[in-house]
């Protein structure tokens, strides 16, 4: 097995590896590669212009649950296993998640430029510090997979009244998703990208937000109206805490000067313990696939898998 890897993935995992080259460049552009069984990639565009340059290739392993970038009907097309690393990163998430919610109620960052920059007057009767309650608020969690889940468990932890839309229809309360915005305190998003999520919550659903409501986004960019959602900012409506984006790495220009939102740049997973768990199941799914086995976290049916 040639492992094509679009960079050194982290932790002591990644030495069990023979064969691998590293991506110089873009996989766009790089040459055709016979040699190449495998690619390891992290966010990279992979559809059937790329797979034309790697005839050979039998296995895609993502680094990262999500797999938007990646056209898998054209690897099932060809034959080609789709992998990726999920519940390694779930608690790693849904502490961001946290972190968001936190941060954004509780002015955590307004209020620590303000003590940087000598804003602090003492006292503590200013206005942009005063925050709202997480503790007793609603949490409406928009997909209740496996971090939405984590995402609950903590909540629980906060005396947080949970909602939710999506799986999971079975568990209490489950509420349409428009109803879920209505009533939510905390909006979190937790579906994958895909066609029938993107564009989900549009401006007509953000309009059906309360004022002064929290929305956290550690999943999509597009699964949420960006553009509607800078002006729903911008109005200073709501606030929001955001690590990610429609178009990363760029974050909307309006974004960067207001107060009422906190950006964190697509940081989900990033702690040690989380990426080197990531890359121990990336190479699973690897070395599964050298055996001649089936890999464990094929994102789609067995009954599809070549
Ligand atoms: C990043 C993620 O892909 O797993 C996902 O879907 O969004 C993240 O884990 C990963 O951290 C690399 O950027």
């Amino acid at each position: 097995m040639t492992i094509l890897a679009s960079r050194r993935f982290p932790g002591a995992a990644w030495a069990e590896l023979q064969d691998v080259v590293y991506l110089e460049g873009s996989l766009a552009e790089t040459p055709p590669r016979q040699d190449v069984t495998a690619l390891a990639v992290v966010a990279e565009r992979i559809d059937d212009a790329v797979l034309d340059r790697f005839p050979n290739a039998g296995i895609v392993a993502n680094y990262g649950v999500g797999y938007d970038a990646i056209d898998v009907a054209a690897c099932v097309r060809r034959g080609i296993f789709v992998t990726n690393t999920p519940g390694v990163l779930d608690a790693a998430t849904a502490d961001l998640a946290f972190a968001l919610i936190l941060a954004s109620r509780r002015r955590i960052v307004v209020g620590d430029r303000a003590v940087r920059e000598g804003r602090w007057a003492g006292g503590w009767a200013d206005p942009d510090f005063l925050g709202r309650d997480v503790s007793g608020a609603t949490l409406g969690i928009v997909g209740l997979g496996r971090i939405g889940n984590a995402v609950a468990r903590r909540a629980a932890g906060f005396d947080m009244t949970v909602v939710h839309h999506g799986r999971g229809r079975d568990r209490p309360g489950w509420l349409e998703l428009d109803e879920l915005l209505a009533a939510a305190d905390v909006v979190s998003v937790h579906v994958p990208l895909t066609e029938e999520t993107r564009g989900l919550i549009d401006a007509r659903r953000l309009a059906l937000l309360r004022d002064g409501v929290c929305l956290v986004n550690t999943a999509r960019g597009a699964v949420v109206d960006e553009p509607a959602l800078v002006r729903e900012l911008a109005a200073g409506r709501i606030e929001a805490g955001l690590d990610v984006f429609a178009h990363e790495p760029s974050v909307p220009q309006e974004l960067l000067g207001l107060p009422n939102v906190v950006l964190t740049p697509h940081v989900g997973s990033a702690t040690t313990e989380t990426r080197e768990a990531m890359t121990r199941v990336l190479v699973d799914n690897l070395l599964a696939f050298e055996g001649g086995n089936e890999p464990p976290n094929l994102v789609y049916p067995a009954a599809e898998a070549p």
